[in-house]
């Protein structure tokens, strides 16, 4: 396993036949080794690229306390990927070049409350696409919102990779795997925490064709989450247009989002 910290020793791994690329922020869990093993059977070569992106963080987010483990990531990857990049920084001005991924798939779900996330995310994504090259790319169904953003950019920017989505992995009681999810200390907590995905398989159980989705959310939401979840929002929208459905009329999803006492957590569901 090959470790590369810089742009041109990255360009300059050799590599043959096709290449897939997952791009991570490290603290990796299971949930990202499942989307290196779905690597390994798209493509000859596999990359892992590790960054924490600072253009994507807030000024009052995580940044400087998200986890990094770089040897423990490593250890992790041996065997399965065959290089790692992993740069100590990707941006060498102050202020850079960036890519602004349409408002009508930003500004809504999680772009409200993380303004300039997506075009922070859509920024490194397209720098790690053009340092690595790669023929495919795997991003985790975790991160929906990220994933329908991405499509678009490769879409509107005619980029010549392949996104493939991979579903999302999930503790024994349903929890999504997260890095964010080390931050949930305490059982009450972790309790908490659980109930967001049981809220969403609720919904996925209950949510009939053509039934008014509005009235079922607000009562789901009462019924299934833990008291002590501050709910962002509960909606169903366009699969690929992220517009919110009142309606189950065909392929939609439900996206949920919450904080458990300072941990902003995401899930979704296909409905
Ligand atoms: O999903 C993530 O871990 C990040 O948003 C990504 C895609 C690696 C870009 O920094």
């Amino acid at each position: 396993l090959k470790l590369l910290t810089t742009p041109e020793a990255m360009r300059d791994f050799p590599r043959q036949g096709t290449v897939a690329l997952v791009p991570t922020m490290g603290a990796l869990h299971a949930g990202h080794l499942a989307l290196v093993e779905h690597a390994r059977q798209l493509a000859d070569t596999v990359v892992v690229s590790i960054y924490v992106n600072p253009l994507q963080f807030g000024p009052t987010e995580d940044f400087t306390r998200y986890p990094r483990q770089l040897d423990a990531d490593m250890q992790a990857l041996n065997g399965l990927a065959d290089a790692v990049f992993a740069p100590h920084t990707l941006y060498d001005q102050a202020e850079t070049t960036q890519v602004v991924p349409p408002a009508g798939l930003t500004h809504c779900l999680c772009g409200r409350s993380r303004p300039g996330h997506f075009t922070g995310v859509a920024t490194v994504v397209l720098k790690l696409f053009q340092v690595v090259q790669p023929t495919v790319a795997i991003f985790g169904e975790k991160d929906f919102q990220q994933l329908v953003v991405l499509q678009r950019m490769v879409h509107d920017l005619n980029l010549p990779v392949d996104i493939v989505p991979h579903p999302t992995a999930r503790e024994a009681d349903g929890l999504a795997m997260s890095s964010r999810n080390v931050y949930l200390t305490t059982p009450q907590e972790r309790e908490a925490a659980r109930t967001l995905s049981q809220t969403l398989f609720a919904l996925k159980a209950q949510a009939q064709p053509g039934q008014p989705l509005p009235p079922l959310l607000t009562h789901l939401a009462q019924k299934m989450l833990h008291p002590s979840v501050q709910l962002e929002y509960l909606v169903v929208v366009d699969p690929h247009t992220l517009a919110e459905q009142h309606q189950l009329t065909g392929p939609a999803r439900a996206l949920i989002a919450g904080r458990v006492g300072p941990v902003r957590l995401i899930d979704n569901i296909a409905l």
